[in-house]
């Protein structure tokens, strides 16, 4: 026969442990006078930290003023290990081109094999050190491969460089959902993998850089670009979350820096855009400013200078005039709907069995050559119709 628990000992024991616990319970519950002395504690606190914000911040601004007044620090960039992706063209190549005369050894990451030997000759032609590899950024377990190759046939990488790019140029409802896919997997996402691989060996030496060649299209939306500036966007919430993160784990040897630029001519990208009011940039005279940039461990360069002036603005004025600035200041993205397509191979979307129109016209699209007077052609101007 089982104990009755509410009889005899069993009953005592049990109530001893009920009391205890309410016992327990009234000590670690504070009083009425413990919990207005926490209160003033914190808000003592907080108030004392709001004061140390305000005169650290008043140091941060009037050390600015000084650099701004007699120039800044540059750091010497002479045999740091520079990774520059989207190195076989545009930016990245005059970017390793100017990082091997400042003494860097320049690994290239590119999916264009022709770009890279092109940018390994030019830099060992002036007497630099350039390896190249092809590599498919936008492939997590190619980079994480690709990193451990560096390490050991160059060395741990020092500065990096997230260059690679990659624009759709078509209306959301035009832009294939591969090619949204690519624009985030290149524009961000790799910038996560490529980060990964090489931060635990800046951290462990507390000295690296990382660059992000973000986009002013990081700032600010334009039509025919949706794709393209949210990435964009997330790639300067990439570098500010991290340049903080770092700050607070006491990581201060590592630095980042964000690049934002209007439009560059002839790199192959933006070569067709209509652009108005402010003129598109030299790529020659990005370049100088990002090297400067990298130097001075700049943390957001705006390019022009002068439109870091002008972004908050968005933030003030309304829509309408905002929107109808964006709107002025480039009336069309891409003209003659042409998408950047590096030399590769894009992979295919799965095949599925197509039922509606849109499906057979996407699926006829597939198995031709994606150029984009195709995927105009197909869906000509239609808002409504949804591009797989
Ligand atoms: N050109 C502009 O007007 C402009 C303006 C603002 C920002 N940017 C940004 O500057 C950066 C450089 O642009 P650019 O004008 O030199 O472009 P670009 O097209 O000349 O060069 C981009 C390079 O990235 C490489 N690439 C593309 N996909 C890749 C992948 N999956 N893996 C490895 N490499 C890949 C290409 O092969 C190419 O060599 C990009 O991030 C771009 O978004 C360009």
């Amino acid at each position: 026969m089982s104990p009755n628990p509410n009889n005899g000992p069993l009953k005592n024991i049990n109530n001893n442990n009920i009391e205890s616990k309410v016992e327990d319970i009234r000590s670690s519950t504070p009083t009425a006078k413990e919990t207005t002395l926490e209160w003033l504690v914190g808000t003592l606190w907080s108030i004392v930290d709001f004061f140390v914000f305000i005169i650290q911040s008043i140091g941060y601004i009037l050390e600015d003023l000084y650099y701004i007044a007699f120039g800044y620090p540059e750091k010497d960039l002479l045999n740091e290990i520079a990774l520059i992706t989207g190195g076989g063209n545009g930016l990245g190549r005059q970017l390793a081109e100017r990082l091997a005369r400042l003494g860097c050894k320049i690994v290239i990451w590119d999916i264009n094999q022709e770009g890279i030997r092109q940018t390994v000759k030019l830099v060992e032609a002036e007497g630099g050190k350039c390896k190249g590899y092809v590599v498919d950024i936008s492939k997590k377990e190619e980079v994480y491969k690709a990193a451990e190759i560096v390490k050991k046939e160059v060395g741990d990488v020092t500065l990096l460089v997230n260059n690679a790019g990659v624009v759709s140029g078509l209306p959301l409802l035009d832009t294939p959902d591969y090619l949204i896919e690519r624009s985030f997997n290149v524009n961000v996402l790799s910038h996560f993998w490529t980060t990964k691989a090489f931060l635990p060996h800046m951290i462990e030496k507390d000295h690296g850089h990382i660059v992000t060649i973000a986009s002013l299209a990081g700032h600010v939306g334009i039509s025919k670009l949706v794709d393209y500036c949210s990435s964009k966007f997330a790639a300067v919430g990439f570098d500010e979350a991290l340049r903080l993160e770092l700050d607070v784990l006491g990581h201060h040897g590592v630095f980042t820096t964000c690049i934002c630029p209007f439009f560059i001519q002839s790199t192959g990208m933006f070569d067709d855009v209509n652009a108005r009011w402010v003129p598109t940039l030299d790529p020659n005279v990005v370049a100088d400013k990002v090297i400067k940039a990298i130097k001075e461990k700049e943390k957001c360069a705006i390019l022009p200078g002068y439109l870091k002036a002008i972004l908050p603005l968005k933030f003030i004025f309304p829509w309408g005039c905002t929107g109808g600035l964006l709107r002025r200041l480039v009336p069309d993205a891409n003209p003659h709907g042409n998408i950047s397509c590096p030399q590769t191979v894009i992979p295919e979307p799965e095949k599925k069995i197509s039922s509606t129109k849109t499906d057979i016209l996407a699926n006829l699209s597939d198995s031709l050559p994606k150029t984009a007077s195709l995927l105009i052609q197909r869906t000509s101007s239609s808002m409504g119709e949804r591009v797989l």
